[in-house]
């Protein structure tokens, strides 16, 4: 009988739940105990944060946003944070996490996570650790596998914001820009702006050039559209320039935080154009509510694979889906580096084909 624990690390997603539900039940029907880590992986440092997971604990969680077992995207045991004389100092606390999950007697870890906790776990398994990934992210950027899950549901989020802009926009004949999450790609941008409909759409693939975008706003004006409709990605920034952060790398936050780009966006607009221009940021309602169908179906089926693929031993490796096959790869290769839009690739030519300003 084996004795499996599950994590879910970093930024929380729709469909976190349907794969701890999937996990558990196919655990529990092979007769295995499941122990959930709360908190990502600094559940290990606390004790009484792992705790046994069984069919009563996942009932009813599969339509449910967020995690039951809580998350951090703090958590790295290879750089902990910790307070010492007033000051945030970074330690290494991968020998206790490492000696707790042999204290719990754990055969696997299964890590529900996106590129940083993926990293965490291939870290963990050079260390002994036999670990089984499970690719989740809003900002679909993980290699090798053709989605992450949580993604779908993101993108149905800023879509939804598109179709309420675009009334707006048009009634008041303003110029509306929505940022949306997506870190270093664009893929929320680009799939929801042509789904939206936009305008404009500005990805951190291709650095932007204002007067471009001005003339492409005043060309629609003169074809007696007075409105636009703009989406941009938080981590998109001009030609010869640089992100827009909230906050630098190495302070609370040990990632850089983005965010801020539309409104600067909007400054130098505003700067060229005679229209209104407004900026909404979606911010964090991409990463909430209820799962979509698709990320509910391929998170809880992700949950059955990575069971699986404990059971075989495949230690190291990630579960992906391929075409409409959920298969797996190797943690190393999916974090090799990030799952980037191709600027001169299929889904760049098509929004351009379908009149779609990407900034150049
Ligand atoms: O990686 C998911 C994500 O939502 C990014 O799109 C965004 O930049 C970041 O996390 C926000 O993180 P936080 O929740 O720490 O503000």
């Amino acid at each position: 009988m084996a004795k499996i624990g599950i994590l879910t690390g970093g930024g929380d997603c729709p469909g976190l739940n349907a794969v701890i539900r999937g996990v558990v039940k196919s655990a529990v029907g092979r007769g295995w105990e499941v122990v959930g880590i709360e908190d990502g992986f600094d559940g290990f440092l606390h004790p009484e944060k792992c705790r046994p997971l069984g069919l009563e604990e996942v009932r009813g969680i599969l339509p449910r946003g967020g995690t039951i077992l809580g998350t951090s995207n703090r958590g790295n045991p290879f750089a902990f944070p910790i307070m010492r004389e007033g000051k945030v100092e970074l330690v290494d606390v991968s020998d206790e996490v490492r000696s707790r999950i042999l204290q719990l007697g754990l055969t696997a870890l299964i890590v529900v996570g996106g590129d940083g906790s993926l990293k965490i776990a291939q870290e963990m398994m050079r260390r002994g650790v036999p670990i089984v990934g499970v690719p989740k992210t809003i900002d679909n950027d993980l290699l090798e596998t053709d989605v992450t899950f949580g993604y779908n549901t993101a993108l149905e989020t800023a879509t939804d914001a598109l179709d309420k802009l675009h009334s707006t926009a048009e009634s008041h004949h303003r110029v509306m820009v929505l940022e949306v999450m997506g870190r270093y790609a664009g893929w929320i941008a680009l799939e929801s702006g042509i789904a939206g409909g936009a305008d404009v759409i500005l990805i951190p693939e291709i650095p932007y050039d204002i007067d471009r975008i001005r003339d492409a706003i005043i060309a629609r004006c003169k074809r007696g559209r007075r409105f636009s409709v703009v989406v941009v990605a938080e981590g998109a920034y001009p030609k010869g320039g640089n992100r827009v952060l909230k906050e630098a790398a190495g302070g609370k936050s040990v990632v850089e935080r983005l965010g801020g780009v539309g409104e600067a966006l909007s400054r130098e607009l505003g700067g060229v154009l005679e229209m209104d221009i407004r900026v909404t940021v979606l911010g964090h309602l991409q990463r909430g509510g209820t799962p979509s169908t698709f990320d509910r179906c391929i998170g809880s089926r992700f949950g059955v694979k990575a069971v699986e693929l404990v059971e075989a031993g495949a230690f190291g490796q990630m579960v992906c889906l391929k075409g409409r096959h959920i298969t797996s790869v190797s943690i190393e290769d999916a974090v090799r580096s990030l799952n980037l839009i191709d600027p001169s690739g299929e889904m760049v030519r098509h929004a351009e084909a379908l009149g779609i300003m990407l900034g150049r």
